[in-house]
Parts: structure tokens; C-alpha cells; sequence
């Protein structure tokens, strides 16, 4: 049985593998009828206990671009409020009939505790501070082809909460495997004790300083949220804009044509001024949903459908 918990362990080759899968399936999306029946017949969980919009609407459209057919939970109008737990939610839909599930957490390891007690196939959509290994690919694909498709030698500067992001961590595995450098910009409040050592990234708390140099710059969501959960101190939103915010002075400070990335959705003025959002010539925010769907097939097949390397398109 296979799983996509995370990016961490996985090797620069079965990396690859995922992007070029991801790339097929793009091609797929390119045809007048953007399906194949790889996984006719299977059907998917989308089990997802924390909201979201585009990786919850990607899997869907995944699944559906496959030929499998969905099995829908929605957490506020499920049993769980009745005091059902995770586990027994989940088992639940495996008795319904499901092939495989794709799985979002508040809770860290809650995927890959399902997939060990539930006995199906795992697709990780993020689980709480952890990992979110299918944002980090498709991130890894819209730079991949901004990159002529190699990662050796390239920069990519991560602004911002890394302390607290599952997409920074798969960024920090994929980066080990693949062999780019990545420079964290975050105050030390953002910053993981030890992660320097441990990663071998290099960390400013400058904005000013960490962009030149940089050859894609991506910035992480202030997770407003997760304010009064303790842990580091979370800034407000206009202290945070005034030094960490980019805004196009300080993309004055990036070669020319170095892209802009954000996983999504974005705080409007804190992370990003608003009038760089949709630009196209910096941002590559739409860019990445629109690859999102096809990083999503590229899992759900991975997980579900044929032998190592094997092509679904
Ligand atoms: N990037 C991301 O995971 O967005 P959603 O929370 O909308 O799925």
C-alpha cells in the first residue's frame, strides 16, 4: 500500500517521479476532454477536519479528472459533533467503500496514524504544523519550469511563520533531496530552534538583506488564526507588512523576473500589497492553483494506481 504523508524521506529520484507524473497529468488538463480513466472505479475520501478552499476544490477535480468518484465528508455537519472520533469518522468511510483517503488535520501524524489504523491508502492535505507535501510540489512545479527544469544551485528565500507552517517543513525536506539552498527570512519569533543546523539553511531577520540574491521568493501566510494558541509571539498585521511585507520597492531588490509564490489564501497587505497579487509578471499565485490540480492527480495516482514510474496519461 502507498502513501504521500509527507516529502520527508523521499529521494530525489521518486521526487522527480511525482513531478514529471504532475507534468503528464498537466497535459491531460491541456485536452479538449480533460479526463483519463486511470482510476475508474476507485473512490476517494476527501476527509477534511480544518477548512480549505483550493487544495479541498484540487483533490475533488483531481479525483474527478481520473475517473474516480468522490466520497464527500464535511466536518461541521458530520457525526464528529455528536463526539464521534477522528478514528471512528474514519473508519466509517472506509466501511462505505473508500479506496483511499485525502486527509486534513489540525493534528500533527493525524494522517499517518489513520492510514496505519485504517488500513487504506493516504494522501497527506496537510496536518497541522507538519507537512503539506502536495503545496510543496506543486509549488516545486511552477518553479521547476521557471527554472529550465533544475533545481542545482537555485535560491528560493521563504518569508515569513516558518515555525508554524507544514509548507515551509515539506519545502525544507524537498530542498534536502533536490538541492537547492533556501535562505528563511522570519523574525527569530518564526524561526524553528535548531532548524539552521538541522536543514543547513541559511536565516536573516532582514527583508532587505535576504532578497538579492534570491532566484524565487515565497511567502507564508501570518496564520491569524492560530493567535492565543501560544507559542511564538504573532506581530500585528501592519507591524508585520512594515518590515516583512513585500511591496514593490523591495522587489526592486530581486533580479528582474525572479517570480513571487504564495501558497494561499493570502492576508491582503501583510504578507503581499494587494496590487502585487495578480500581477503577472511577479506573481505566480494563480499559476499555482491552476498546477494544483494536476500535482493532485499526479498523488491520487501515486497512491492508487499503477507500478513505480508507470505514466496514468
Ligand atoms: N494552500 C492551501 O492549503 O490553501 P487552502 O487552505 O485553501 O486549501
Amino acid at each position: 500500500m502507498r502513501a504521500l504523508n509527507g516529502l520527508r524521506g523521499l529521494t530525489r529520484e521518486r521526487l522527480l517521479d511525482l513531478l514529471e507524473q504532475a507534468e503528464r497529468m498537466a497535459e491531460v488538463l491541456e485536452r479538449p476532454v480533460p479526463k483519463v480513466p486511470a482510476l475508474r472505479g476507485k473512490r476517494i475520501a476527501l476527509v477534511f477536519f480544518e477548512p480549505s478552499t483550493r487544495t479541498r476544490m484540487s483533490f475533488d477535480l483531481a479525483a474527478r479528472s481520473l475517473g474516480a468518484d468522490l466520497m464527500n465528508f464535511t466536518a461541521g455537519s458530520s457525526s464528529l459533533s455528536k463526539g464521534e472520533s477522528l478514528l471512528d469518522t474514519a473508519q466509517t468511510i472506509a466501511a462505505l467503500g473508500a479506496d483511499c483517503l485525502v486527509v486534513r488535520s489540525g493534528n500533527v501524524g493525524m494522517p499517518a496514524f489513520l492510514e496505519r489504523h485504517v488500513g487504506l491508502p493516504i494522501v497527506n492535505a496537510g496536518d497541522g504544523t507538519n507537512e503539506h507535501p502536495t503545496q510543496a510540489l506543486l509549488d516545486l512545479l511552477t518553479l521547476r519550469r521557471r527554472w529550465s527544469g533544475s533545481f542545482e544551485g537555485r535560491v528560493l528565500a521563504i518569508v515569513g511563520d516558518v515555525a508554524r507552517s507544514r509548507v515551509a517543513r515539506s519545502h525544507l525536506w524537498a530542498a534536502a533531496a533536490l538541492g537547492h539552498r533556501v535562505r528563511i527570512i522570519a523574525p527569530r519569533t518564526f524561526m524553528e530552534p535548531g532548524i539552521e543546523e538541522s536543514f543547513g539553511v541559511e536565516w536573516t531577520a532582514d527583508l532587505e538583506d535576504g532578497l538579492p540574491g534570491a532566484d524565487a521568493v515565497l511567502l507564508l501566510r501570518v496564520q491569524n488564526e492560530r493567535r492565543g494558541e501560544g507559542g511564538p509571539y504573532i506581530p500585528e498585521p501592519l507591524d508585520y507588512f512594515l518590515r516583512y511585507g513585500l511591496d514593490r520597492a523591495r522587489l526592486a531588490r530581486l533580479a528582474p523576473d525572479v517570480p513571487v509564490l504564495h501558497p494561499g489564501p493570502v492576508n491582503r497587505a501583510v504578507e503581499i500589497a494587494p496590487d502585487l497579487i495578480y500581477d503577472p509578471k511577479v506573481s505566480l499565485i494563480q499559476e499555482q492553483v491552476t498546477v494544483g490540480v494536476a500535482v493532485r492527480m499526479a498523488a491520487l495516482y501515486h497512491v492508487l494506481g499503477g507500478s513505480d514510474g508507470e505514466a496514468a496519461a
